[in-house]
C-alpha cells in the first residue's frame, strides 16, 4: 500500500515513515523542510534500508498540490503531520499559524476528493481539551476555548473534517490527539531537531546536559500538583508512530465505527517537570543544571491521557517507561553532538 506522509522528515513524521516501511508500506514524503533536513531521508533510509519517495513544496500552495495529486496515483492513505507547532510563535505570527495549518488540510481535502482518496489520518494535540475539569482526560471530555492560534488550528482543523466528511460520506478520518511525544529512535538515527532555542521541555533538557544550553528553567513550582511543577503525559514518539501505522490500517481495512474517529494517544500517566528531570539524571548518570522560574504564561497545570478507548479500540498500547523514553532521547542527543563534530 502506499501511503502519503506529509510532514515526514519531522520529528513524529520521521518516526511514523520507519514503522510504515517496516510493515511493507510504500511511503511518499511531501515536505516544504521548513523545520526539518533533508539529511533525515538518509537516515530513514540507513534504518529501513528504503528511501522513501519525496517531494519538497509547501502544501499550503493550492496549485502545488494539485498538481502532486495529478502526477502520483494509487494512494491508500494520507497522514498528515505537516504544521507549524510552536505555541508561543503562533500567538505572534498568528495568520502564519492558520493560513499553514489550515489551507495546507483543505488543499490536501481537496486532492482526495479530485483523486478519489478517502482515507486520511490527521495530528491532532491534547491541547484540544485545554484544562480539563477532569482527570485522566477522556474523548468525550469537553473542547475547550484554544489557549493560542496554534491550539486553534487544531480545533478548526477537526472541525474542517468533521464538516467536510458530512458532506462527502465517502471519506474516512482518524485525528490522533498527542500528548507530550518524546524521545528518539533506538537507533540514535532519527529525533527531534528543534530549530534554534528549543520550547519543549526534553530538548532543552538533554542540550543542557551535553552544554549547548546553560541551564533548564523549570517554570513554576507553586501548581497544585505533588511536587509543585506541571503535569504531562510523556509518550515515546516510536509507541506514537506505531499508533499511526494502526489508525491507517483500520481506516484502510474498514474497520472504523463512525467516517471520523478521534483517539487520545498517551500513556495514562502523569509525570511532573521534575519526575522527567530525576528520569533524565538517573538514565544519564548526569546531574542537571535547573533553576526553579515564574510559570511559563498559557501553561495548563495538569493533563494526562485516559487511553482505555485507543487501548480497547485501536488495540495498542504504549509500551515505553519513562527511562527508555528519556535513555532514547539523551541517546540522540550524543549522536549529533559525535555528528556536529566530525562534520565541523
Ligand atoms: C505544548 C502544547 C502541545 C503541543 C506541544 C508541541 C499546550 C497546552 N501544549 O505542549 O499542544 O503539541 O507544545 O510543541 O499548548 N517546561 C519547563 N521548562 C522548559 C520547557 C518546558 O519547565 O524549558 C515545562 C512546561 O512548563 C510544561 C512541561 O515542561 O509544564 C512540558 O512543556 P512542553 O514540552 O513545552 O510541552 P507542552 O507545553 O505541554
Amino acid at each position: 500500500m502506499k501511503i502519503l506522509v506529509t510532514g515526514g522528515t519531522g520529528f513524529i513524521g520521521s518516526h511514523t515513515v520507519v514503522e510504515l516501511q517496516a510493515i511493507g508500506s510504500e511511503v511518499i514524503i511531501v515536505d516544504n523542510l521548513s523545520n526539518s533536513n533533508i539529511a533525515v531521508l538518509d537516515n530513514i533510509e540507513k534504518i529501513s534500508g528504503i528511501r522513501p519517495g519525496f517531494e519538497q513544496f509547501d502544501l499550503a500552495d493550492q496549485a502545488l498540490t494539485a498538481n502532486f495529486f495529478e502526477r502520483n496515483h494509487g494512494i491508500s492513505g494520507i497522514i498528515h503531520f505537516a504544521a507549524y507547532k510552536a505555541v508561543g510563535e503562533s500567538v505572534d505570527k498568528p495568520l502564519h499559524y492558520y493560513r499553514n495549518n489550515l489551507v495546507s488540510l483543505m488543499n490536501i481535502l481537496d486532492g482526495m476528493l479530485t483523486h478519489g482518496i478517502t482515507n486520511v489520518v490527521f495530528s491532532s494535540s491534547c491541547t484540544v481539551y485545554g484544562q480539563p475539569d477532569e482527570l485522566p482526560v477522556s474523548e468525550q471530555s469537553p473542547i475547550k476555548p484554544a489557549f493560542s492560534p496554534y491550539g486553534n488550528t487544531k480545533q478548526i482543523a477537526e472541525e474542517i473534517l468533521h464538516d467536510t466528511l458530512h458532506a462527502y460520506p465517502q471519506l474516512r478520518a482518524i485525528a490522533l490527539r498527542y500528548f507530550n511525544p518524546i524521545g528518539a529512535h533506538p537507533s540514535a538515527l532519527i529525533g527531534e531537531l528543534p530549530l534554534g532555542i528549543p520550547n519543549n521541555l526534553v530538548p532543552f533538557i538533554t542540550q543542557t546536559a551535553i552544554g549547548k544550553r546553560q541551564q533548564l528553567r523549570v517554570f513554576g513550582n507553586d501548581y497544585n500538583t505533588p511536587d509543585g511543577t506541571a503535569i504531562r503525559d510523556y509518550i515515546h514518539v516510536v509507541d506514537l508512530a506505531k499508533a499511526h501505522v494502526v489508525a491507517i490500517n483500520r481506516m484502510i481495512n474498514q474497520n472504523m465505527k463512525k467516517p471520523l474517529e478521534m483517539f487520545n494517544l498517551g500513556t495514562g500517566t502523569g509525570l511532573s517537570v521534575l519526575d522527567v528531570i530525576k528520569s533524565f539524571e538517573k538514565v544519564s548518570g548526569q546531574k542537571l543544571n535547573y533553576v526553579i522560574v515564574d510559570r511559563r504564561p498559557g501553561d495548563v497545570e495538569k493533563v494526562w491521557a485516559d487511553t482505555s478507548f485507543a487501548n480497547n479500540e485501536l488495540g495498542w498500547k504504549a509500551k515505553s517507561t519513562t527511562d527508555e523514553m528519556m535513555l532514547s532521547a539523551w541517546n540522540w542527543e550524543k549522536a549529533l553532538a559525535v555528528n556536529e563534530k566530525s562534520n565541523s
